[in-house]
């Protein structure tokens, strides 16, 4: 993908629904009683494959755009007569294998060569003390071997922060005996209680921990799936790079604890307004009207770097464009997403001219820096390839990004929108 330069940027969207909701609607639709009907479900790859998945799970669903019918089973899930093909995504397997670990079957869950490095063992061990049997390749690495049993409840203090895991336990937690508990270092987005709330089961949060008792049966809901705020950070922070820019984005996901982005960008110099507000299935959405300034100074660290996990690649990005630059720490969790994202934030930044520091668990990128098109790389990471089509916009010269079609993995439309959003 070349990207030019451009002078402007202005417009209104409306994104596909979040993939973090869309995966936990789709596997809680699974085991739930009834049809459940989704709206602007996800476009991303990622969320087809927990749909392909399900399928092989002996799950009827049909997609018909954005819309998607899942017809659920209730608790019980099919044998599968095939290896589960969970493509690039994470969010799959470790969500999933929660709900393999209480099948009465043997499943094998398998992914791309990205997904075949990442860690594990985060879902292993607390699965295997509720009593799953699981096998895995050296280290804790995919394919995932799970055979499934009749699961106790624990009381489980989970040593990284990852809601992945614990949506993980909690999707387990439905098919234990007794009350399963699950207390995080720092809080973690809360879609995994509020989505089992919404499909009508009970869930207790104190602080920091979340309790779910087995055997609670879930029924089908409704829904309109917010709009993906992971994906407009792309476009929130391509308007920062233009004082003069303009951007308003209805239907987007607001949930507190995935908004930490907007304390951020506000904190950085963005002008940002909030309106429409509604509380759907427990999750915030509302209108963002946003517009330009000038980009100041800024630090991430503990737990605003968990909060913005999956928002560093694209807040890094942008960094040479401010006055004070920013320093990202506490975020050696970034090593081992679809890519080890700290090194090709630097490796790209470099490639553009730009003077950057590595830590092995962040990066500092100087402010007051120009950036020069170059031939770049997606490593095959989705938000890789869409962080740095916005860094390009300021860049002087094009830049051409090897891999883009990486986006497909969250938002296929990304370069069709980014484009009609430019003023060149
Ligand atoms: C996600 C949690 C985060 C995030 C991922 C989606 C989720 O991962 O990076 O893109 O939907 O729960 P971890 O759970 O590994 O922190």
């Amino acid at each position: 993908m070349l990207i030019r330069p451009a002078r402007g940027f202005a417009g209104s969207v409306r994104l596909p629904g979040d993939k973090s909701i869309s995966h936990r609607y789709a596997m809680l639709g699974a085991i739930a009683e009834g049809a459940t009907r989704l709206e602007n479900f996800s476009t991303g790859a990622d969320c087809a494959s927990t749909l392909a998945c399900l399928h092989t799970l002996g799950v009827k669903w049909e997609r018909n755009g954005s819309s998607v019918v899942i017809h659920g089973r209730g608790s019980k899930l099919e044998a599968p007569r095939s290896r589960l093909d969970c493509g690039n995504s994470g969010s799959t397997i470790r969500m999933l294998s929660g709900i393999l670990a209480g099948q009465e079957f043997t499943s094998e869950l398998a992914g791309d060569e990205s997904l075949s490095r990442r860690p594990m063992a985060r879902v292993i061990k607390p699965l295997e003390m509720m009593g799953a049997r699981i096998e895995a390749n050296d280290g804790g690495r995919p394919p995932l071997r799970i055979t499934g049993a009749r699961l106790k409840a624990i009381d489980y203090k989970l040593p990284v922060a990852s809601a992945q895991v614990k949506t993980s336990l909690l999707f387990a937690g439905l098919y234990a005996d007794g009350e399963t508990r699950i207390e995080e270092p720092i809080q973690t987005r809360d879609h995994g209680e509020l989505a089992l709330q919404a499909f009508g089961a009970e869930v207790q949060r104190q602080m920091r921990a979340v309790s779910i008792r087995g055997g609670q049966p879930l029924h089908a809901i409704e829904a309109t799936i917010p709009g993906d705020i992971s994906s407009s950070a792309f476009f929130l922070c391509a308007a920062g790079l233009f004082p003069d820019s303009q951007l308003s984005i209805s239907g987007l996901l607001l949930n507190p604890t995935r908004a930490r982005l907007l304390d951020f960008l506000i904190g950085l110099g963005l002008r940002v307004t909030m309106g429409d507000l509604q509380e759907q299935h427990g999750e915030l959405v509302g209108t963002l009207q946003v517009r330009g300034g000038v980009l100041k100074d800024a630090r991430v660290a503990g737990g605003d770097t968990a909060a913005l996990i999956d928002e560093i690649p694209v807040l890094a990005a942008i960094a040479p464009y401010t006055s004070g630059g920013i320093e990202i720490r506490d975020a050696r969790e970034l090593r081992v997403k679809e890519s080890d994202r700290i090194a090709s934030v630097a490796a790209n930044l470099r490639l553009m001219g730009a003077e950057v520091k590595e830590f092995e668990d962040g990066l500092h990128i100087p402010g007051g820096q120009t950036l020069y098109g170059a031939e770049i790389n997606s490593f095959g990471d989705h938000r890789i390839a869409m962080a740095f089509a916005v860094a390009a916009l300021r860049a002087e010269g094009e830049t051409l990004i090897h891999g883009a079609n990486a986006a497909v993995i969250s938002y296929p439309e990304f370069f069709k929108v980014l484009e009609s959003l430019l003023q060149r």
